[in-house]
């Protein structure tokens, strides 16, 4: 197992849903001595009431506006909690979708804490889709990830660091972004300026 004394700055996991994003942060978090799991879901859950519905009537991936704001919402408390983290000396590996540009300006924009290392969990589709229906039934997702996967695609595939994992066990995925995160997933300040 890979061990590093500390990570700089915080390491931004995404990827579509099923690609492990919540597996390998906890490894990668697990594998640092003062590190903490931010899971963006987190945020989404903690609405008890008003919550909007993120999937559309054909079952579709679809957030109309008031999803938006929530996803934006779920951003701030992420960016938040991050940065109260890195105060307190803990390295933030957060873990979140992250659909396109704007939305990665929107958390780069807020968060205090640098650098921004952005890791893009790519395994195949069908492996995201695989991993996806082997998890317990409440965390699973019934949309078609592959809008997604296109979007993530088109809007951040110059950024960060696009790790396929498909042939990877979750523990060498985290044993990779351990030691090479800082090299390769580093989005430089300027990158995301409009
Ligand atoms: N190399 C791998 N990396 C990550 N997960 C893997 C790997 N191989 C198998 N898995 C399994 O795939 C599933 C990935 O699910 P996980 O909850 O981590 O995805 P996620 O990206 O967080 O999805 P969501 O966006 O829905 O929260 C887990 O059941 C995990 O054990
Ligand atoms: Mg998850």
């Amino acid at each position: 197992m890979a061990d590093q004394e500390t990570m700089p700055g915080c390491l931004l996991i995404t990827g579509t849903p099923g690609a492990g994003k919540t597996t390998v942060s906890q490894l990668v978090a697990e594998r640092l001595p003062r590190a903490a799991r931010v899971d963006g879901d987190v945020f989404g859950s903690m609405l008890v009431s008003g919550r909007a519905t993120m999937i559309d009537e054909e079952g579709r991936w679809n957030p109309g506006p008031e999803g938006q704001r929530q996803l934006r919402l779920r951003m701030v408390n992420l960016c938040s909690v991050a940065d109260n983290f890195a105060d307190g000396g803990f390295a933030p590996v957060a873990d979140t979708v992250v659909e396109t540009r704007e939305e990665l300006r929107f958390i780069a924009g807020l968060l205090r804490v640098r650098p921004l290392m952005l890791v893009v969990l790519c395994p195949p589709l069908e492996v995201a889709r695989q991993r996806n229906a082997t998890r317990a039934p409440e965390t699973r997702v019934d949309y078609d990830v592959a809008p997604l996967a296109r979007n993530q695609r088109r809007e951040l595939g110059d950024l960060g660091w696009w790790l396929d994992s498909g042939e990877q066990t979750p523990e060498e995925t985290a044993d990779l972004i351990v030691v090479e995160a800082a090299r390769r997933a580093m989005v430089p300040e300027g990158a995301l300026r409009a």
